[in-house]
């Protein structure tokens, strides 16, 4: 049985005019326990609306969500969602905003300051637990925003275009953390992201997205060894193969959205 599945969802929103239309309109798709699975789509094609109904934030007209055959209504705990939005609160100091997803399940301070310094500790933030998140770089950020999700301990990460503002050093940097924590802790995780590249060298498989009715058009299994680092996998032969082939796709989903032959 798939973990996370996406079982004829229909998704819809209206315009100001009133008039609706679909952001997902049959959306199928399933992910199984441990994978890694790297979602990619046009601008606009419905990705981020996925997660957010497997994370409860927005409800299908029809269609269901389901976790290990269960139907999913509302955020569950074993999942940690990294949104796009995803920001630390300026008032606070690094620690406590690494906290901040114990706090709210109510472990009590001393063993969630315990947990967090940790954390920071392995996300490479000692030494920044009392500044406040406008004193860290972006990438610091990020991770920091990570660490507070990671606090709790998900069985299922979300992660939404976690990168996609850091420069490039920074992002290969991340995502090679990404690798290591899926490997060391068999978490299953369901990536977004507008970048091919990263989604191949991070994916067992990519699934590619349509817009104009969001929806999965195609899905590749990527057969590239593991371990993997970023760097090195981007040379494997093959690599270039598969974005070749999936580029293709990909950019002809992008030119039909835009109504282009
Ligand atoms: N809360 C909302 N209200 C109205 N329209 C929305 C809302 N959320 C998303 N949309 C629309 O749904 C479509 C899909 O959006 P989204 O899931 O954010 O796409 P992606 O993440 O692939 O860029 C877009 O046309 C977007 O404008
Ligand atoms: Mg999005």
């Amino acid at each position: 049985m798939a973990l996370l599945e996406w079982k004829d969802v229909n998704v819809s929103f209206s315009f100001a005019d009133g008039s609706t239309f679909y952001a997902l309109k049959d959306m199928n798709l399933s992910v199984e326990q441990g994978e890694l699975v790297a979602l990619v789509g046009p601008s606009g094609c419905g990705k981020t609306t996925a997660l957010n109904v497997l994370a409860g934030q927005v409800a299908p007209v029809s269609g269901q969500v389901r976790l290990a055959g269960e139907s999913v209504d509302g955020m569950l705990p074993s999942i940690g969602y990294i949104s796009q939005a995803d920001t630390l609160l300026p008032w606070r100091t690094v620690l406590d905003n690494v906290a901040l997803a114990m706090e709210l399940r109510g472990v009590p301070t001393k063993e969630r300051r315990e947990i967090a310094r940790d954390l920071m500790a392995k996300m490479g933030l000692s030494g920044f637990e009392h500044s406040y998140p406008r004193e860290l770089s972006g990438g610091m950020k990020k991770r920091a925003a990570i660490a507070r999700v990671l606090a709790v301990d998900p069985a299922i990460l979300l992660m939404d275009e976690p990168f996609a503002p850091l420069d490039a050093l920074t992002r290969q940097k991340l995502q090679d953390d990404i690798l290591d924590l899926w490997e060391a802790t068999g978490c299953t995780i369901l990536y977004v992201t507008h970048d091919l590249t990263e989604a191949i060298a991070l994916g067992d498989r990519v699934v590619l997205m349509g817009a104009r009715p969001g929806r999965v058009v195609k899905e590749y299994p990527i057969d590239l060894p593991r371990p993997r680092r970023v760097m090195d996998v981007k040379f494997e032969p093959h690599f270039a193969e598969l974005e070749k082939a999936i580029w293709q796709d990909l950019s002809s989903e992008i030119r039909r959205g835009e109504g282009q032959p």
